[in-house]
C-alpha cells in the first residue's frame, strides 16, 4: 500500500524550496510523503481558496496525486471554491490535474525577430478617438465576461468592481498609459482585427485582447494577427509574447496552441458541486 501524505505543521521550509514572500492573506503548508516534501502557498479569499504555487521535492506521481486529493479535502467546501495554479515547472502536478476544468492559462512564446510579415496585411495604431472607444467597449466586455466566470458564492457587484480594477491596474490612465498600443489590422484598407498589446517588464509584449471581426473569423486572420503582433513586438525589442486565455475559449486555445505558444501557468477550478 502507498505511504500516506501528511501535513507537517511547523515544519521548516524543505531544502531546495524557494522562499515564498507571503502576503497577509497567504500561508504556507508543508506536506511529507516519506522523505518527499511539498511546499504549497495558499491564499484565502472571501469566496475561495487559491493554491498560488506548489513546489515538490520530486516530480513523483504518487506525491502529486495525494497532494491534489489532500488539498481538495482541506480547502474545498460548500461556501468556498478552489483555484489551483500549476506551473510548467511542476509536470507531475500538471499531469495529475489533466482533465480537470481549466479556468485560464498564461501562455508565452519566444519572439522570432525575423518573423515573416503576412502578405497583403498592414497595421496601424488606432487614432486617439478609436482607441478611447475601443478601450471603453473592452472594459464593458471584460466585466461581463468576469460575471460569466464568477463562482456561485461571489457577489455580482464585487465581481464588477474587481473587473474594472483589473483593467485599470493594466492601464491606469486608459489609452494614455505609457507602453500600451492599440492596433488595427487591415487588408486593402479594410479592418480585419484589433489588438491591444502592452510592455510587461523589459522584455515581454503582453496581449490584453486580440479580436478578429466576427464576419472575418475562421479564415486564417487570427493566425495572421498573431504574426502582426510578433512583428510589432520584435520592432519594440520584446523577446517574448505573453497572454492569458480562458479555458472555455476553444478558438483562442486552438489559435495559440497552433501558433507555438506554451502554457507557463494553468489555473484549474474546482467547485463543491463537482
Ligand atoms: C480567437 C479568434 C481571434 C480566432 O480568430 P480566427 O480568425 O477565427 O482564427 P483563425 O481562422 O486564424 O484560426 C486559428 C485556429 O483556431 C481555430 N478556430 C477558430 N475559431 C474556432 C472556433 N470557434 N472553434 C474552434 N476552433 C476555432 C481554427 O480552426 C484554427 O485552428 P487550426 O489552425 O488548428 O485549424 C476569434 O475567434 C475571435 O476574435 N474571438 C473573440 C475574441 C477572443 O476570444 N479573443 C481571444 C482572447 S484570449
Amino acid at each position: 500500500m502507498d505511504e500516506e501524505l501528511r501535513l507537517l505543521p511547523n515544519a521548516a521550509l524543505p531544502d531546495g524550496a524557494p522562499t515564498p514572500e507571503l502576503t497577509d492573506t497567504q500561508h504556507l503548508d508543508i506536506y511529507g510523503l516519506g522523505a518527499l516534501r511539498a511546499a504549497v502557498v495558499i491564499e484565502t479569499k472571501n469566496d475561495k481558496h487559491v493554491v498560488k504555487s506548489v513546489w515538490m521535492s520530486s516530480q513523483d506521481p504518487s506525491l502529486a496525486r495525494q497532494l491534489v486529493s489532500v488539498i481538495k479535502d482541506r480547502y474545498l467546501s460548500p461556501d468556498k471554491g478552489l483555484l489551483f495554479h500549476a506551473s510548467a515547472s511542476q509536470p507531475a502536478l500538471r499531469e495529475e490535474l489533466k482533465g480537470s476544468t481549466i479556468r485560464s492559462q498564461i501562455m508565452s512564446k519566444t519572439v522570432d525577430a525575423d518573423v515573416k510579415f503576412p502578405d497583403n496585411i498592414s497595421y496601424r495604431d488606432m487614432t486617439a478617438d478609436e482607441a478611447r472607444d475601443y478601450f471603453q467597449d473592452f472594459e464593458e466586455m471584460f466585466v461581463k465576461l468576469m460575471l460569466t466566470y464568477k463562482t456561485a458564492v461571489e457577489n455580482d457587484e464585487d465581481v464588477k468592481q474587481r473587473g474594472h480594477a483589473m483593467v485599470r491596474s493594466i492601464a491606469p490612465n486608459g489609452v494614455e498609459t505609457p507602453g500600451q498600443r492599440f492596433i488595427i489590422v487591415e487588408e486593402a484598407g479594410v479592418t480585419l482585427a484589433t489588438l491591444w498589446i502592452g510592455e510587461r517588464g523589459e522584455k515581454q509584449s503582453f496581449c490584453y485582447n486580440i479580436e478578429v471581426l466576427p464576419e472575418k473569423r475562421r479564415q486564417g486572420y487570427g493566425r495572421k494577427t498573431l504574426l502582426v503582433w510578433e512583428h510589432a513586438a520584435a520592432s519594440m525589442r520584446a523577446s517574448t509574447l505573453g497572454l492569458t486565455v480562458f479555458g472555455t475559449n476553444e478558438a483562442g486555445l486552438r489559435l495559440y496552441n497552433g501558433g507555438g505558444f506554451e502554457a507557463d501557468d494553468t489555473t484549474f477550478t474546482f467547485s463543491w458541486a463537482e
